[in-house]
């Protein structure tokens, strides 16, 4: 293990957190979109920054597929590596979020224990947990990459859904069902809820 930060002293900015907001005149915050893979996270966290970015606020999506090609290409998806991806991917938001960005991550991110790490990290109110509440059935049927079939046949182990577990968010702040609503009208349930909030 390397040194711990016991020795190094936070660095206070020049730029503020208002500061960063007032400029992009919007509230940040981070939009934790969590689900079943193939639930449709990627897909309507993406239509959402979308509609953001049509509103000229400032935005970034962090996308677990992609994210594990760099960062976290070392992760696997063991219950330890989903662990550390979901809290090294809570630290990075924060400091978008920091940044004054408005976040949409989109990670299965299984264990409410860890997504509920991310929230008492992140300053009140910055964190928004949005359930992508697909239900396994729809996801198999959609299986766009072939993964639940693969994990049926026991070529995938740990699969979300079948062999690991996915705990459904208790309390979310938003509840979009794909099932039962176009991406576009998700999406907007999304946005209606950071006008209701004001942090659009
Ligand atoms: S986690 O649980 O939050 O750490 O997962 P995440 O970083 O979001 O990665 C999920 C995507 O990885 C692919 N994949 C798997 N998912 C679940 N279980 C297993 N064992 C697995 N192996 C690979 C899968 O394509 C997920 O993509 P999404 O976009 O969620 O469908």
């Amino acid at each position: 293990d390397g040194e711990k930060s016991s020795d190094v002293v936070w660095h206070q900015a020049s730029v503020s957190h208002q500061d960063h907001c007032q400029l992009n005149g919007h509230k940040a915050a981070v939009l934790w979109f969590t689900g079943l893979s193939g639930s449709g996270k990627s897909t309507v966290a993406n239509a959402v920054d979308l509609m953001l970015f049509q509103h000229q606020a400032k935005t970034y999506v962090l996308d677990g597929d992609n994210v594990r090609h760099g960062l976290n290409g070392d992760l696997g998806f063991s219950d330890k590596d989903r662990i550390e991806n979901i809290r090294r991917v809570g630290e990075v938001s924060k400091l978008f979020a920091d940044a004054g960005l408005l976040v949409s991550t989109a990670f299965i991110s299984p264990f409410v224990a860890d997504r509920e790490m991310v929230r008492s990290q992140l300053p009140e109110g910055q964190f928004i947990e949005v359930f992508i509440d697909t239900p396994l059935a729809v996801c198999e049927s959609r299986d766009p990459k072939g993964l639940y079939k693969k994990a049926r046949a026991g070529e995938i182990k740990n699969f979300t859904g079948i062999d690991s577990a996915y705990e459904k968010p208790v309390n979310p702040e938003i509840h979009v069902q794909t099932d039962k609503k176009s991406i576009e009208a998700c999406a907007q349930q999304v946005i209606d809820y950071l006008k209701e909030n004001k942090y659009l």
